[in-house]
């Protein structure tokens, strides 16, 4: 491992505060940045506290930008489980944030390669990540860029694995009904934020988050490469950690 900061939280309450902590230093000190931003469970206390800190006048999302990592395909942005939609409920319609400053892949996108190239054109025209949030899945995944024989560079289409559509049919009517592809930033595209935050909570996360930050980097582990990305936060809580 070349250099990954863990941060231990006691509960995942603790962990939203420490992440929110990290954007509410950088929204401070560039009011106009871009942030990248994860759907799932974990990072809902996060959100909860950046909601609370506009509303107590500490932090302001007016000039923030920010990029979603992933979308499921074929979703329309209104369909209860988008992404889209779950950042709407869960974080935008909440804060200052101006929708025209809110990208997330478009589930659907007819020409899939035209709109990826254009994500991350966007990304780049608004010049980078400052700051990835990032959670994990049961199987290593970040985003949705699954254990595969390579890194996946940029943002793209994929298979979602019966791991992941069973992880996420908890949102479904039925397993049927998960979408059984995705858009996702690559692994390139998180690489290239300036700074990541990953957030980690509960007892079942524990053994990739070992394998992932202790282990071998490797594809079989897609966030096993976080190690070698020269700044990482990883924020977990204690039963994540083990205890
Ligand atoms: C979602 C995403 C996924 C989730 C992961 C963990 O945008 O990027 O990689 O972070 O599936 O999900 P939770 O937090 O629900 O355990």
């Amino acid at each position: 491992m070349l250099h990954v900061n863990l941060i231990k939280a006691a509960d995942p309450e603790e962990v939203g505060k420490l992440a929110a902590d990290l954007f509410e230093a950088l929204i401070r000190t560039k009011p106009a940045c871009v942030i990248g931003l994860a759907t799932g469970s974990t990072p809902l206390p996060l959100y909860r506290e950046l909601i609370a800190r506009e509303k107590a006048g500490k932090i302001d999302f007016t000039r923030v930008r920010s990029a979603n990592l992933d979308e499921y395909k074929g979703l329309a942005p209104d369909h209860p489980q988008s992404y889209r939609r779950f950042m709407q409920e869960n974080l935008f319609d909440h804060i200052s944030i101006k929708p025209e400053n809110t990208i997330v892949p478009d589930g659907l996108a007819e020409d899939v390669q035209a709109m990826c190239e254009a994500y991350e054109r966007k990304i780049e025209a608004w010049g980078g990540v400052d700051l990835q949030l990032l959670g994990i899945g049961h199987d290593g995944h970040i985003g949705f860029n699954e254990p595969a024989g390579h890194f996946p560079g940029m943002t793209h289409e994929v298979e979602l694995t019966a791991m992941t559509r069973d992880a996420n049919k908890r949102f479904f009517a039925s397993l049927d009904e998960v979408p059984t592809a995705a858009f996702t930033m690559g692994i390139g595209t998180v690489m290239a934020a300036k700074k990541i935050v990953m957030v980690v909570t509960g007892a079942d996360k524990h053994d990739i988050l070992m394998k992932s930050f202790f282990g071998p980097v490797t594809p079989e582990v897609p966030a096993s490469i976080l190690q070698f990305h020269p700044d990482v936060t990883v924020i977990c809580d204690a039963a994540a950690w083990g205890e």
